[in-house]
């Protein structure tokens, strides 16, 4: 298996050094060869080249390996983020990783910010619409910096790219035996690209009769995920809502550094990314959390075929946070690399 490794930013390069230790420590022992090739892209590459992605930067990832991990991207040195947008936004469209993958699985009540809720109550995947939406960067400015700017920026959606996230989200859960599928978008003011949504929803809902299809406005789905977060089992949303109500459910799982991702095109070359961003202010500083990143390795191995693998790498973590061996954002006392390590060195057999 050949994997292509991007610290990229900030904490992006601390928690990826973790995710490669405990990566490594699972397929030594389980006799598999993980080559991991480290690519320097990120903010200081691009400042000393000029370079955020070589031109045959994408073709490469494609068709030369088998999946790409990514740390963060991120610095305040590139307020416009053009070399991130190009990394990471660019790697979800070049390689139409069309299914943003989120799990929110909360793995210990004491990481829960609500009151009485445990683990049955916070496990629920999202699908966030990931190559289209308002990320699309379709629009422009007109007089800009004048009192009569104008500034357009359009959400693209379209039949295929809508049907195809929410056929994915309906085949997961007929997959693993689920009967829920909540499908949230804001229909009631978005009436020309949200009635889109709603009729793939209608479409394909009644072709999956064992499976309970839901709609919420996506306003109101914030607020049940607050109130009552035990009603869902998988939501589909766009990209924009799914970038948000993502991070509000890294909070139901204990923070940001808890949360893990996948950028899927399935059967292809795929992306595995932390949710969280690159924390300027805590690289370097032994103190990011290192766990989502090492989920996300888990993910990448679990989209690889190496089940048993991923399986072992959350069950470490889940060692981990049992036993308090985790970083001071959780309620441990460890740094970033007292946690790799011990995640590593309790991989079980
Ligand atoms: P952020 O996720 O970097 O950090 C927000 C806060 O969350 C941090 O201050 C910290 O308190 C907490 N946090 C995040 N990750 C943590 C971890 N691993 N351990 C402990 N605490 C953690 O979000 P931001 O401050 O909005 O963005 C910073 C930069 O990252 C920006 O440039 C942003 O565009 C970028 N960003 C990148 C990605 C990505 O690469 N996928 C995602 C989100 C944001
Ligand atoms: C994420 C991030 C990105 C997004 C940013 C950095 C462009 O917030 O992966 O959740 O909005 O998709
Ligand atoms: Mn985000």
């Amino acid at each position: 298996m050949r994997i292509a490794v991007i610290p990229g930013d900030g904490i992006g390069k601390d928690v990826t050094v973790e995710a490669v230790k405990v990566l490594k420590a699972v397929a030594s022992k389980y006799g598999k060869t993980l080559d991991l090739e480290h690519l320097p892209w990120g903010a200081d590459y691009f400042l000393e080249t000029g370079i955020s992605v070589p031109p045959d930067g994408y073709t490469m990832l494609r068709d030369q390996f088998d999946a790409v991990f990514i740390g963060a991207l991120g610095d305040p040195r590139i307020p416009d983020m053009r070399h991130a947008r190009d990394i990471l936004l660019g790697t979800r469209f070049e390689l139409d990783l069309y299914v943003n993958y989120r799990p929110i699985r909360l793995l210990d009540a004491r990481l829960c910010p609500l009151k009485d809720r445990g683990p049955k109550d916070v496990n629920f995947t999202v699908f966030r619409e990931n190559t289209e939406g308002l990320y699309v960067s379709i629009g422009g400015r007109f007089k800009a910096g004048t009192e009569d700017e104008i500034a357009i920026q359009e959400e693209l959606n379209t039949y295929k790219g809508v049907h195809r996230i929410i056929l994915h989200a309906f085949e997961y859960a007929r997959a693993r035996g689920l009967t829920k599928v909540c499908m949230a978008d804001k229909s009631n003011a978005m009436q020309q690209g949200h009635a889109l949504w709603q009729r793939v929803f209608r479409e394909l809902s009644a072709q999956y009769a064992g499976i309970t299809a839901t709609h919420y406005y996506i306003d109101a789905l914030t607020m049940y995920m607050i109130k009552d977060p035990g009603q869902f089992e998988v939501i589909v949303t766009n990209n924009l809502f799914g970038d948000i109500i993502t991070d509000l459910g890294a909070q139901l799982q204990g923070g940001l550094g808890m949360a893990a991702s996948g950028n899927l095109h399935p059967g292809k070359t795929s992306m595995f990314e932390p949710v969280h961003g690159s924390a300027p202010k805590y690289e370097g500083k032994n103190v990011a959390n290192p766990v989502g990143a090492i989920l996300s390795a888990a993910l990448m191995l679990e989209t690889l075929g190496l089940e048993t693998q991923a399986r072992a790498m959350e069950a470490a973590v889940e060692q981990a946070v049992a036993s308090g061996n985790v970083t001071k954002d959780i309620g441990g006392k460890l740094g970033t690399k007292e946690t790799g390590d011990f995640i590593a060195a309790n991989i079980p057999s």
